[in-house]
């Protein structure tokens, strides 16, 4: 056992509340730093009866089954050495639906959504009535590529990663959507294991941006538990748009559109990488909070296209 909790400790027996094992386990994970104690406390303890975190707050004189005190003994156990509640709970939503989440794949993260955002918009009507091609470069748990799928209704998706354990984590989530007919997974070194007359309408990618200095100084749910490979660009964190901007140009259809998300203070960077390939910047797109953190870009004499 991790940081020096162990099942033992918290499975005590006496009779177990919820309330007693949300306050337990509140004051165990704040020991460990965590800084939303109780609201980890909670949802864990929400996934362990089946109920959701809200529901428990109406039973807090409810009685835990030994099975129940057990399984959540060891999730206690797992989320004090920081595992992610991602991981524990096997799942997060993205887009406002459930993906799949393993050691193996980067949790979805919300920034990632202005991706999404950035792609429909750029598409409009054409989502819904057009027939599309859409590449996802480094699909990990496959959210990006399986979101657009599941909202253009015609459209097809390869999606390519170069681990072969994320790659089954986004077949299995592909399943799970239904959406498994139209879409084909490649393991790969980024492009080059695409077919050569590949012309994909939307190439959307979010590769790993994290230099390796800001890596070290991450919290430990991520040092720890998600994969290093998803996350580190190299040492200055652009490694990855280097080795894919010059492949780009040759995987994108005449009239298609580029969206890549980019690290804090990394898109007028990567904007000048994109350039020097021969594809024009049209946006920045910013994230909740106004950091740009997606870039859309096209052919250089393919401006004015998009939208058409
Ligand atoms: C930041 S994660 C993005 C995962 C997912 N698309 C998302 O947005 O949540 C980057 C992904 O790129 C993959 N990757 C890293 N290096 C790669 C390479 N050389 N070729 C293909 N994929 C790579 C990683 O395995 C990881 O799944």
């Amino acid at each position: 056992m991790t940081m020096g909790v162990a099942a033992t400790d918290v499975v005590g027996s006496l009779p177990q509340t919820v309330a007693i094992v949300v306050r337990d386990a509140t004051n165990t994970f704040a020991v460990a730093g965590i800084d939303t104690a109780r609201l980890d406390a909670q949802v864990l303890l929400g996934f362990v009866l089946g109920t959701g975190r809200e529901v428990i707050f109406g039973y807090p004189e409810r009685v835990l089954t030994q099975a129940e005190r057990s399984k959540f003994a060891l999730l206690v156990v797992r989320r004090a050495a920081r595992q992610p509640i991602s991981q524990l709970v096997g799942q997060k939503e993205f887009w406002g639906r459930s993906f799949a989440v393993t050691e193996d794949v980067l949790t979805p993260r919300p920034d990632s959504e202005t991706l999404i955002a950035a792609v429909l918009d750029q598409l409009g009507e054409k989502c819904r009535h057009q027939k599309l091609e859409i590449l996802d470069v480094g699909t990990g748990t496959g959210c990006l590529l399986l979101t657009l799928l599941a909202e253009c209704p015609l459209a097809r998706g390869t999606g390519v990663d170069i681990s072969a354990a994320a790659l089954e984590v986004a077949k299995s989530n592909a399943r799970e959507l239904a959406l498994d007919k139209r879409i084909e997974f490649i393991e790969g070194h980024w492009c080059a294991s695409l077919p050569a007359e590949s012309a994909f309408d939307v190439v959307v990618s979010n590769p790993p941006y994290i230099s390796e200095q800001e890596w070290r100084g991450l919290s430990p749910e991520v040092v720890r538990y998600e994969p290093r490979a998803a996350l580190v660009g190299g040492a200055d964190g652009l490694e990855a748009y280097r080795l894919l901007a010059p492949q780009i140009p040759r995987v994108l259809a005449p009239q298609g559109f580029l969206v890549i998300e980019v690290g804090v203070g990394q898109a007028r960077g990567v904007a000048r990488i994109l350039a020097a390939k021969g594809l024009e910047v049209q946006a920045f797109c910013p994230d909740l909070a106004g950091v740009e953190r997606v870039i859309v870009a096209s052919h250089r004499d393919k401006i004015g296209n998009l939208k058409k």
